[in-house]
């Protein structure tokens, strides 16, 4: 796309981590750990944040950690695309709520959300991060669903590229 893309997530167990180089190969763009991120990290013509979801309903460690860094950091007019691990079955009614919380902070920073995802074929009943029917990002399960992974990785990037 000719533009500099960042694409930061927090992993705890190295899901997410698969999902963001995945995510790098079809889009380019420099794959970072927010557990090694600087304020710098937050300035993109791109920015892609993913997260897991752990406790019950909590964002990602290192993500709790960073949350600072994105709220001082001025997002205005920054497309921002965000993406999320959880495990529809295991933890139904709080599926992947930790994009919502990345969602909430990019937003009052001035980042313009994009990458809305259907919530319709997941067997959650309950997230933070859906509202009419979608949610704020692209939801990924490895838990339950692992080869739907590739294709809805697939599609949602080719829907980004064509938002932009
Ligand atoms: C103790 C524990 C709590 C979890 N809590 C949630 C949760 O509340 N919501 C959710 O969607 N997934 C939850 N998960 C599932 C993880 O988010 C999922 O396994 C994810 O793929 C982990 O990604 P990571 O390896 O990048 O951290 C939980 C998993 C464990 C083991």
């Amino acid at each position: 796309m000719g533009k500099t893309i960042k694409i930061i997530y927090g992993s705890s167990t190295g899901n997410t981590r698969r999902a963001a180089e995945a995510i790098a190969a079809k889009l380019g763009g420099e794959v970072i750990n927010v557990a090694e991120a600087g304020p710098d990290d937050f300035k993109a013509d791109l920015l892609i944040l993913g997260t897991s979801t752990w406790g019950c309903g909590e964002l990602q460690d290192d993500w709790q950690n960073a949350l600072p860094m994105l709220e001082s950091a001025d997002l205005s007019g920054t497309p921002v695309a965000l993406f999320g691990l959880g495990d529809s079955v295991g933890f139904s009614d709080t599926f992947v709520n930790g994009m919502a919380e990345i969602a909430d902070k990019a937003v009052a920073a001035g980042g313009r959300l994009i990458g809305k995802w259907s919530s319709e074929t997941y067997s959650h009943t309950g997230s933070t991060a859906e509202e009419n029917g979608f949610f704020v990002g692209l939801a990924l399960d490895e838990d339950n669903e692992p080869g739907e992974t590739d294709g809805r990785i697939n599609q949602w990037c080719a829907r980004l590229a064509d938002e932009l």
